[in-house]
């Protein structure tokens, strides 16, 4: 498979604005693809189609040679596709741990309420094995039993990785992941996608590109919901349409 997941002529519309127009967008097995743009591109919004947040107006998605199209989210989770988001999305009033093993309830199949989970398939090792393996990558097994809400903003952001990466990933889609982090947070975000790009395929939106640029195979580019540039990290920074969506065409010319 030359792709683990293809949208084809994605289009979203939010009444008259075109927040995606006909994006061709792929994302290769076990590379790293950087996704960056514009305030405003259209980048998230492209994040919400893929993972299914938002119902296309237009265009296909297929992920490992499924049409998901019309998959709900949960389901895409299962099949493997899971996401970050730009905003941290975690539960303050739960414990770290709790957080973890939340998630699972929320995204398999055959849990139909929380208390079912709780009193039964809470013993499930493999589950609980998999929530233990999130926490210890992302070093946070000092404070499995720490109220969410007293966690740095840094930490809460290694939280929701740790639950996605606890959700067995095949492709995990984070967006801007460095947001809002100190420089050592930054550091220990950085080096811990290094170490799990080995296992498994990333997408990185994020608008602190030097600090994804050693991570990135490809880097994809969008302006006013156009896909405008996809390629080599080095070769597409330098390329006339992307400076120019950057620091406008007067700017380049100098
Ligand atoms: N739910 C929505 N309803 C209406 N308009 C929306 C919605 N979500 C996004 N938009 C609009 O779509 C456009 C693209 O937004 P999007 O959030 O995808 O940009 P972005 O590239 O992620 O920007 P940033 O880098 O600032 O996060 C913007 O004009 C935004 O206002
Ligand atoms: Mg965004």
């Amino acid at each position: 498979m030359s792709e683990i997941l293809k949208a084809e002529g994605l289009s979203k519309h939010f009444g008259g604005l075109i927040a995606v127009n006909k994006v061709f967008f792929s994302i290769r097995p076990s590379e790293v693809t950087g996704l960056i743009g514009p305030n405003g591109s259209g980048k998230t919004t492209l994040f919400n189609l893929l993972s299914g947040f938002f119902p296309p107006t237009g265009g296909r998605i297929t992920f490992l040679g499924d049409d998901i199209t019309d998959l709900p989210p949960h389901l895409r989770v299962m099949k493997g596709m899971v996401r970050t988001f730009q905003l941290v999305s975690v539960f303050n009033s739960m414990t770290v741990w709790e957080n973890l093993v939340l998630s699972h309830i929320r995204f398999k199949e055959g849990y139909p309420s929380s208390r079912k989970f709780f009193f039964s398939s809470a013993k499930n090792e493999d589950i609980l094995e998999r929530c233990l393996k999130g926490l210890e990558l992302v070093g946070l097994q000092s404070k499995a039993w720490t109220p969410t809400s007293e966690l740095s903003y840094g930490s809460k952001r290694m939280l929701e990785i740790g639950i996605a990466l606890s959700l067995n990933p095949k492709l995990l889609l984070l967006d801007e992941p460095l947001s809002g982090l100190s420089d050592a947070e930054i550091s220990d975000v950085v080096n811990l996608l290094q170490q799990i790009k080995k296992d498994l395929t990333l997408c990185i939106i994020e608008h602190k590109v030097s600090k994804i640029l050693n991570l990135v195979n490809r880097l994809c580019v969008m302006n006013e919901g156009h896909l405008i540039c996809e390629g080599d990290p080095n070769k597409v920074l330098c390329d006339p349409s992307v400076r120019e969506c950057y620091w406008g065409k007067a700017e380049i010319t100098v």
